[in-house]
């Protein structure tokens, strides 16, 4: 009896063998589709394939797809754990050509496969064509040898498919399986078709055209193969059961579900069991694929389909969580042909024990109102929704789980109720928010994040998506669209691009419109608004027009983004390095991560040593060599804090937060496995390796305030450009002082101590020379008698105004008593200076005679003390005026 995987591996080989690379599960998040929530069948990593938009170096592929299908258009979520084949998650075979081979290579691989390589007895199979697809009619009679009764004509939209409202489509014919009499239910077509005997496995899409929004049709180019066999379904035919919860891969989660609770996997709590095996499925490969819990978008319906699942191992018994335990039976299935989820088992596990943990604190209060407000309601009448509201708004049960819980006691909530409820909350969440005194501008975010709710973040795992718009805003208005030339705001469900915050800068990129890819907007800014909950990309449409309700490719600048991270990244290590140089009280007050640097401010009193600032860079640089992984995990605040990550002070986290750690330090180290460098809270992106942020350069150490100090760093390339500027000044320098290394320090010194010398030979030589007649003068200090006094006037080059006052003394010294009257030449500007010896400061002020000097010399002021005053003007050719008005100062 084939095994589920098996199965797989038979159908890959088969198409390997026939031409067809075998090509990867695309991730549950899709990179290329703006409006799909996540990824429900094979073709959609091939889209751009059919419609000629792309194109590969291979022409014929197959894959095993992962799908889910829970919130958004399919939501299966509902009935997953009551019926043989309702799942949130499951996998997709399937084969394509892309304009190479078409229906008629197409029907007889899968009959060839179904019949020869898995055995299914042909008397048990039939066929559906769309009712006006004659030719596929024909190749079945002919390849199949099935009788006209065998091969049913559809007319209806069942056999032409299409992956939505827009996009390649085209008619199918689907495989159905006959398991037998003892099940009620009639061939596809019939009123009993919906039964369980007639089973669809395998449906062929032959791919022929493209719809348009407007309803229009074009015929594609090429014609192409899209075909998705349903892996469970078949697996439960070739095990001789029509129930795919009775396969070999989901009994084995259904057994681990019955061993970890102790119950019986076919009892009473059977229903459990599934809804456990599927939703532990689904939840583990949406966190594989970087999918977290989250009360919006994607985030809500994974939190959704965990907390079902929980309520459920609750109904079980289980006290303590369970679903984590689960996450290792999986991995033993599925890990081998799915590697991602070997990579990200721990952080599964992690994430589920975690809400699982949680949860449970709120479960069975919550399950206890349920009861309390059911006792009081009459039969057949509905839980109200104020009820469920409030199960929602204070014990975590989403409505679909309130739903589930009352499913099995025949009831069903009033929705209106609860509709009404939770815009009330939100009405009041918005008035308290109004009240606040946030800008009026700012508004017009918080109504984009109502009605639009909370964008989709990509960032972590990719730096490309598309994405539709929602809103565009040009001067704080609403608008349909930008134009060209225009810059404004656009909007998007979801996005790659960082929204600035955490002391990371936003990303920059590009949008291009997917109708035309010549289309393009160019992203200068990311911010995040309305709380937090909306990432705004400020844009200028350089062509085309932006619209909304448009889809467009996103692109973060790769480089930009890189140095970014790798600043970020460095930024961690340096914190962990300071901690360790400097002690415990060294805690973050803040950080900027730009794509050219990075800005550090602590809590350290005192600046760092040379000795100190060596350690730390050299530190840093260590644990960049090292080249180790860098990992990201989710924690409650106080968890994380428990195992030591660093937290910024006062910061007010979510309820859960990413923990991020660098930097592997055997033996001896903190954190909670002693063995990791760094740990801390952060939401910003990362390099993946330690090694990816190449080298870091400590360039400046500053205070930044009280006990507050700022390092400024850089990293990669910057940090190899700054070094290696140091290395050609040093260079210069060893030149012009014919020294290298260390002995330029000495020979530095010396040149610095010997010009100090040498400047004190010289304003003393000036002085002399100036009390010798003046410098340029020649000849003698001049005294003359001016109305009884003794008065010395001077007009100096080459002295300063600071060595005036000194030379004054000196005069009035060699004086005994009398007037000096100094004017400098100070870069042709007048520094002026007047004396006056005590005993005659009674009689004239210095003060006067400096102001008259001055003002003869076009200036204005001047100021000091009757014995020695000082000013200054412009034009030092006056000033035979200048020594003029003094002398008219001392004739009164
Ligand atoms: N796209 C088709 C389906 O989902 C065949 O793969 O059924």
């Amino acid at each position: 009896m084939p095994t589920l995987n098996d199965i797989r591996s038979t159908f890959l080989g088969y198409f390997e063998k026939q031409g067809h690379k075998v090509v990867p599960s695309s991730p549950l998040v899709p990179r290329n589709d703006p409006t799909l929530m996540f990824t429900n069948s094979g073709m959609v990593q091939f889209k751009n394939l059919f419609t000629g938009v792309e194109t590969r170096d291979y022409k014929r592929a197959t894959t095993a797809q992962k799908c889910v299908r829970a919130g958004g258009k399919h939501n299966d979520l509902d009935n997953v754990g009551y019926t043989a084949r309702h799942h949130t998650f499951f996998e997709m075979l399937g084969n394509f050509s892309f304009g190479d081979y078409f229906k008629q290579d197409a029907i007889p691989f899968a009959w060839e496969l179904i019949t020869r390589e898995l055995d299914i007895p042909k008397d048990r199979l039939l066929v559906t064509v769309y009712h006006t697809d004659d030719e596929a009619a024909e190749i079945w009679k002919k390849v199949a040898g099935l009788s006209d009764d065998r091969i049913i004509r559809i007319p209806t939209n069942d056999n032409f498919w299409m992956m939505g409202p827009t996009g390649p489509c085209g008619p199918c014919t689907e495989i159905f399986f006959d398991h037998g009499d003892k099940y009620w239910g009639g061939p596809p077509g019939s009123p009993e078709e919906d039964g369980d005997r007639f089973v669809e496995i395998w449906n062929l899409v032959f791919m022929q055209n493209e719809q348009f929004e407007d309803g229009s049709m074009r015929a594609l180019d090429a014609q192409s193969i899209d075909t998705g066999m349903g892996i469970e379904r078949v697996a439960a035919l070739l095990q001789g059961t029509n129930d795919n919860y009775a396969t070999d891969l989901i009994r084995a989660l259904i057994e681990a579900s019955a061993d970890e609770t102790s119950t019986d996997p076919d009892g009473p709590g059977k229903t459990h069991h599934r809804v456990i095996a599927d939703h532990l499925r689904s939840t583990s490969f949406l966190i594989a694929d970087g999918v977290m819990p989250s009360n919006d978008g994607r985030g809500y319906v994974l939190r959704r389909i965990m907390r079902r699942a929980m309520r459920h191992a609750h109904m079980l018994g289980a006290r303590d969580p369970v679903m984590y335990r689960l996450v290792p039976a999986l991995v033993r299935q599925m890990g081998a042909a799915y590697p991602e989820l070997v990579r990200a088992q721990a952080l599964i596990e992690e994430t589920l024990k975690l809400e699982e943990t949680r949860f449970k604190q709120t479960l069975d209060r919550g399950l206890k109102l349920l009861d309390d407000e059911l006792t009081g309601l009459g039969d057949g009448a509905k839980l109200p929704g104020e009820a469920a509201f409030k199960l929602y708004d204070t014990y975590g049960f989403p409505l679909d789980l309130t739903q589930d819980a009352l499913r099995e006691r025949g009831r069903e909530v009033e929705t209106a109720g609860f509709d009404a409820a939770m815009a009330e909350q939100k009405a009041k969440a918005r008035a308290a928010w109004s009240g606040s005194g946030e800008a009026a501008d700012l508004a017009i975010w918080f109504d984009i994040a109502e009605t639009h709710g909370a964008t989709d973040f990509l960032g972590y795992d990719t730096e490309t998506a598309e994405g539709q718009m929602l809103a565009l805003v040009r001067d704080g208005k609403a608008v349909e669209a930008l134009e060209a030339g225009e810059s404004g705001w656009i909007v998007l469900n979801q996005t790659p691009f960082y929204g600035e915050s955490g002391g990371q800068v936003g990303d920059t990129g590009w949008l291009r419109r997917l109708e035309n890819e010549g289309d393009v907007a160019e992203v200068t800014a990311t911010q995040k608004m309305g709380g937090g909950k909306v990432f705004a990309h400020q844009v200028t449409v350089t062509s085309g027009r932006f619209a909304r309700g448009e889809a467009v490719a996103l692109e973060v600048d790769h480089d930009r983004r890189s140095a970014i991270r790798a600043n970020h990244s460095a930024t961690h290590l340096l914190h962990e390095a300071l901690r360790r140089a400097l002690g415990d009280h060294v805690a973050q007050r803040g950080s900027l991560n730009a794509p050219d640097r990075l800005r550090f401010d602590f809590s350290h009193a005192k600046a760092l040593s040379p000795q100190e600032i060596a350690q730390v860079e050299r530190e840093v640089n260590a644990f960049i060599r090292q080249n180790s992984p860098v990992t990201t995990r989710i924690m409650t605040p106080d968890d994380a804090r428990a195992i030591g990550a660093q937290a910024l002070f006062g910061e007010k986290y979510g309820d859960e937060v990413r923990v991020v750690s660098m930097g592997a330090l055997p033996g001896s180290g903190k954190g909670a496995d002693g063995q990791t460098y760094s740990l801390e809270l952060c939401g910003g992106t990362h390099v993946a390796q330690t090694g990816d942020i190449g080298t870091f350069a400590l360039t400046s150490e500053t205070a930044s305030s009280a006990g507050v100090r700022r390092i400024e760093a850089l990293t990669g390339e910057a940090a190899m450009s700054e070094l290696r500027g140091r290395d050609l000044v040093l260079g210069e320098v060893e030149g012009l002082v014919k020294s290298r290394g260390a002995d330029v320090v000495a020979r530095v010194a010396a040149l610095l101590d010997e010009r100090k010398a040498l400047s004190n030979e010289v304003a003393q030589l000036r002085r002399e020379l100036a009390m010798a007649g003046g410098a340029g003068q020649g000849g003698g200090v001049d005294v003359r008698d001016v109305a009884g006094v003794r008065f010395v006037a001077q007009v100096l080059s080459g002295v300063s105004g600071k060595d005036l006052p000194p030379l004054i003394d000196e005069h009035k010294g060699r004086l005994g008593t009398g007037v000096v009257l100094l004017i400098a030449d100070a870069d042709g500007k007048a520094a002026v200076a007047a004396g006056v010896t005590e005993d005659l400061t009674g009689k004239v002020s210095a003060v006067d005679v400096v102001k008259a000097a001055v003002g003869a010399l076009g200036g204005k002021g001047g100021g000091g003390r009757p014995d020695l005053a000082q000013g200054g003007a412009k034009d030092i050719s006056r000033s035979d005026e200048a020594i003029r008005a003094a002398e008219a100062v001392l004739e009164g």
